[in-house]
């Protein structure tokens, strides 16, 4: 996979699939971040990718949305996925109260749904995912932008 890279998806198993994809490249890029920062609105698939994403490292995981637990943990470390979702994220002490910032300072893989909600604690070297739905009609259809920043 290089960077930015960019894809038009029509299934949850496709967006997964890219999830896949990402996770080889981490896994095989000792140099790439170990933070995947996920944009995008409700529904347009974040969960499906992390759900993909997790099968290279862990894949008897059951992932679901962390939305009331905050934080899953998926496999063991040290190949341990952490993902968290944003969602009800509204101020940094509510972060700081979910141990977010003892995560980030491990070699784990910690992906976040809704990184609209904590630009401030966004690692400075991360990997980004956006994904978006591309038209009304459309209604399987997602754009997904992977970028290295
Ligand atoms: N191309 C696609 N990629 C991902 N999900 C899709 C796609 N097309 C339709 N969907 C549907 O959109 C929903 C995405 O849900 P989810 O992954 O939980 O989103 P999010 O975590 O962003 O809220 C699922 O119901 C899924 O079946
Ligand atoms: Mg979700």
């Amino acid at each position: 996979m290089e960077f930015p890279y960019g894809i038009t998806t029509n299934s949850p198993e496709e967006t997964e699939s890219v999830g896949e994809l990402l996770a080889t490249a981490i896994k095989n890029s000792p140099d790439l971040p170990r933070f995947v920062a996920m944009f995008g609105d409700l529904g347009v698939g974040k969960t499906a990718f992390v759900r993909g994403f997790t099968r290279v490292y862990a894949p008897e995981a059951a992932v679901k949305s962390p939305t009331f637990a905050l934080v899953n943990q998926y496999g063991r470390r040290p190949s341990a996925i952490y993902h968290f979702d944003m969602y009800r994220i509204t101020d940094e002490d509510d972060l700081y109260s979910t141990g977010f910032y003892d995560y980030l300072s491990g070699e784990d893989i910690c992906i976040a749904e809704w990184c609209e909600n904590i630009p401030y604690a966004i690692p400075e070297r991360y990997l980004r995912v956006s994904i978006e739905k591309t038209s009304f009609d459309a209604e399987n259809e997602r754009r997904i932008s992977i970028t290295l920043i």
